[in-house]
């Protein structure tokens, strides 16, 4: 599925909660609204959504929040969108401290590979930005969970002015070959009252203990990573800069949101709401009219460095990263 500016639309992300069981300081420090439950997409409705999606030529989708692990019958969903025809891959971005009891279930239903968020291996900053204890030791349980269940892990960290001088403890997960990628923070929903570390300082920094970093062409999934290489370093380290590399004309995402809203941009408000059209007993052909314009008009760029241009006001929770 193209977008007026030729971009290859084929990947798909599904904020399936609005809900988590954390509260980082960039994100839902003080929670979020409850949600009605009818308000909320059924997972049917989210697998009619995803089988549309994909015979427009989706083929990777990913599943998130919120926190994906909060909402009851997630691995279920897993196991459903994998039978899905036309899904080559089924991924996950998850906050990873519910994955213990989760994993087994996960991995059987067929997951391809999963995204745990962690900022800091420090448990007194962790707490700090988190709201919670225990989450570096939950998480580093998780991480070697899903390994041994032979499901491929990456960490995602957000750089924030209080992880300065503590990102190389988080690389280390790299050593033992967990690639791990820091994203810068974008100014969105509350996080745009946080400050945050600047990439080319955090870079500098792992230079200084793995002096031979160098860029690589390497691509993991379908993010948009810029990845660094190491002898010293079983995988690789990435940085996903959205907002001081904009990297928008290579974009191939769109975003549903729990509410069935149809997201082409992370900085505007502009959409479909698909909720309304399936709701209202829309035929697949309508719903498929709808999510080609949206996709067609999908915005050439984000607008993170004017933020006077943005329309968005939903918080990262509702969006899914
Ligand atoms: N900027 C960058 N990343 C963010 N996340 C949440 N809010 C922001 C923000 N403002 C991250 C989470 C998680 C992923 C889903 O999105 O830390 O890794
Ligand atoms: Fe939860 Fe992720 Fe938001 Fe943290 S960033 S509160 S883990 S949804």
């Amino acid at each position: 599925m193209l977008d007026k500016f030729g971009r290859n639309i084929n990947y798909l992300r599904l904020s399936i909660t609005d809900r988590c069981n954390l509260r980082c300081k960039y994100c839902m420090p003080d929670g979020c609204d409850m949600v009605a439950h009818e308000d909320i997409l059924s997972y049917e409705e989210f697998l009619r959504l995803t089988r549309l999606f994909t015979s427009l030529g989706v083929e990777h989708v990913r599943v998130t929040g919120g926190e994906p692990l909060a909402r009851k019958g997630a691995a279920g969903f897993v196991r459903a969108l994998k039978a899905l025809p036309g899904v080559k891959k089924v991924s996950m971005t998850t906050n990873g401290t519910l994955l213990e009891k989760y994993a087994a279930a996960l991995a059987e239903a067929g997951l391809d590979s999963v995204n745990i968020s962690l900022d800091t291996t420090d448990p007194a900053l962790a707490r700090e930005i988190t709201g919670s204890d225990g989450v570096v030791d939950a998480v580093r349980g998780s991480i070697a969970l899903m390994r041994s269940l032979g499901v491929p892990v990456k960490l995602n960290a957000v750089l924030l002015a209080e992880t300065a001088g503590t990102v190389t403890e988080l690389a280390r997960f790299a050593e033992e070959g967990v690639p791990v990628r820091f994203i810068e923070l974008m100014p969105m929903g509350v996080g745009r009252f946080e400050r945050g570390y600047d990439p080319d300082a955090a870079l500098a920094e792992l230079k200084r203990v793995w002096p031979d970093l160098h860029a690589v062409d390497a691509r993991i999934g379908s993010g948009p990573a810029q990845y660094y290489a190491s002898a010293a370093l079983k995988a690789p380290i990435g940085f996903i800069d959205a907002v001081s590399h904009r990297f928008c004309s290579s974009c191939n995402r769109v975003r549903l949101t729990s509410r069935g809203f149809l997201k082409p941009c992370l900085c505007f408000d502009e959409g479909a709401d698909l909720r309304a059209l399936l709701r209202s007993g829309a035929a697949d052909a309508e719903i498929l009219g709808e999510i080609e314009k949206c996709v067609f008009n999908k915005p050439r760029q984000h607008c993170f460095d004017s933020p006077q241009d943005m329309t968005e006001s939903r918080l990262m929770s509702q969006i899914g990263g």
